[in-house]
């Protein structure tokens, strides 16, 4: 838990310091699409009572790449003041899928359950405020 806060400071940091490694392999859209997969492997899991299945989807769910330094900092351009908000629906899906893999390897299903509906929110809130914004903005680096 720590060394994720510290890469998210890190990942922090990385909007004022100048970039210079290109990573335009990797764009926001293409973490976005992995965390589908993952999602519905989760769900696929917790209806199949297949527990290892779920602390799979979540790990990778928990672990999912950076977004791209540049996309970050287009981001924290645009957002401004508003982009800790951006950034806190990352860290709770973050905080809320390593719980619900703790909870799947321990063959909790209550708490899995409601880590993983936790994380749902958290992953629904964040569209509904910033997809459609953090798509446009992101657009033109395309
Ligand atoms: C911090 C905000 C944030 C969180 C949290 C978040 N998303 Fe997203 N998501 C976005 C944004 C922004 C886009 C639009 C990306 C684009 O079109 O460039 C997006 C797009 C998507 C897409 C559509 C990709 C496509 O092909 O158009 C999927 C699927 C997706 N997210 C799944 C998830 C899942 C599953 C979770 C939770 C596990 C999640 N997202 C959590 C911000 C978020």
């Amino acid at each position: 838990m720590l060394k994720k806060r510290a890469a998210l400071i890190a990942s922090l940091a990385i909007i004022v310091a100048p970039m210079t490694a290109a990573t335009d392999e990797i764009t926001l859209k293409a973490i976005m699409q992995e965390l589908r997969q993952n999602f519905l492997d989760v769900s696929d899991g917790f209806l199949l009572d297949d527990f290892d299945k779920v602390a799979e989807g979540a790990l990778a769910i928990a672990e999912h790449p950076r977004i791209p330094p540049e996309q970050v900092r287009r981001v924290a351009d645009e957002l401004g003041a508003e982009m800790p908000v951006f950034k806190n629906f990352d860290v709770q899906v973050h905080e809320l899928s390593l719980e619900m893999y703790k909870a799947a390897k321990e063959r909790d299903r209550d708490a899995a359950v409601a880590a993983y509906q936790g994380m749902v929110t958290a992953c629904f809130d964040c569209h509904s405020v910033y997809r459609e914004r953090v798509a446009a903005i992101l657009i033109e680096t395309r």
